[in-house]
């Protein structure tokens, strides 16, 4: 089969388009002919530190139609169309991947769109989750236009949340209020919380789902109410964080640690995750796609998935 690798950690151009031998699948995986894959941050950071590794096929999210189904799997069928995730094999015409990991997508779900599913929108669902936000409440998204939080702000406002998010662009933050954002905050030479408190009248937000982390979440920190929840999701900000102790126990925060993949076969995640693909067949989600590339031109779809100021999912097919 084709597939997009890379032998070396670095930008877009390590990709090569190579025949690499087909992926054999193990008893509990489904063996899928990919047709659309979904280009996440975890990508572009696996290429860049040479994740999965040198002679592998790299990638997380991908959509296409079972060939194949494990001996030890229940639940699917050849034929069917699934979106799956895995750690490393998306970039390439065939993948071999966990069943726990895969997902039907419904008739009628453009199969672009369902690729995307299960890393942003799903993170996002699982976040709020976490999070225990409540309809009512006021909840901060810090990078409120990338994939995960542009998914988070639908889905806060659908509960009935006040959503406050954080962007570097104007024009950026002024699009995403189409989706259910109530204001948006550029960051730059006013810090968020400065401005957040001018915003609120001094009052402070319920929650704060972070795709940032660093000191963007230090910053926000400063105006969650006593007892409320931060999500970090995100960490491209800054690995290492200087957290004030003291004004964590005064201010009795609780920060959550949420990383969806390895949960994301567990009982709670595959529920929400399956009521995504719903939402996405009514329009309830709307995930636009900014670019469609041929996986033979990965090297430009992480070009152009590394761009700033874009909205919307890159994605490949081969
Ligand atoms: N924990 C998990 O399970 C999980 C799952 C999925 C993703 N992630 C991680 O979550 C992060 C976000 O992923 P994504 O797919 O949403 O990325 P993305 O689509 O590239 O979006 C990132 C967004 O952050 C904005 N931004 C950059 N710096 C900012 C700042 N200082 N303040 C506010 N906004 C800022 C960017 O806006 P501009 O382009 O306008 O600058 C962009 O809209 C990545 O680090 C990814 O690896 C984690």
């Amino acid at each position: 089969m084709k597939a997009a690798i890379y032998h070396e950690a670095g930008g877009p151009d390590v990709f090569r388009y190579v025949d690499v031998a087909d992926p054999v699948p193990a008893d509990d995986e489904l063996l899928i002919r990919v047709e659309a894959i979904s280009i996440e941050g975890g990508d572009l950071a696996g290429r860049r530190d040479l994740m999965p590794g040198q002679d592998e096929v790299p990638g997380y999210a991908a959509a296409g139609e079972i060939l194949h189904i494990g001996k030890d799997v229940d639940g699917f069928v050849v034929g069917q169309k699934v979106t799956t995730f895995h750690w490393k094999g998306s970039h390439a015409e065939l993948r071999a991947v966990p069943a726990r990991n895969c997902f039907a997508v419904p008739d009628g779900l453009d199969i672009g769109i369902a690729s995307t599913i299960p890393v942003g929108p799903g993170t996002a669902a699982w976040a709020l989750h976490l999070a225990k936000l409540q309809p009512g409440q006021t909840v901060l998204v810090l990078g409120a236009a990338g994939g995960v939080g542009l998914a988070t702000v639908q889905l806060a406002a659908k509960l009935g949340a006040h959503v406050i998010g954080t962007g570097t662009r104007p024009e950026s933050l002024d699009r995403v209020r189409e989706y259910g954002l109530g204001h948006g905050i550029v960051v730059g030479q006013k810090t968020a919380s400065e401005q957040i408190r001018a915003l609120l009248g001094g009052n402070e937000v319920d929650v704060i789902i972070d795709t940032i982390g660093g000191d963007a979440l230090i910053d926000a920190l400063k105006v969650l109410k006593d007892g409320g929840n931060a999500v970090l999701i995100g960490v491209f900000g800054g690995r290492h964080t200087m957290i004030d102790g003291g004004s964590l126990l005064a201010h009795r925060h609780t920060i959550i640690g949420c990383l969806l993949g390895p949960e994301m076969g567990d009982e709670i995640p595959r529920r929400l995750i399956t009521e995504l693909f719903e939402m996405a067949k009514k329009g309830d989600l709307k995930i636009p796609i900014d670019a469609s590339f041929p996986l033979s031109d990965a090297a430009g779809a992480h070009r152009r998935a590394e761009e700033r100021g874009r909205i919307g999912r890159v994605i490949m097919k081969p």
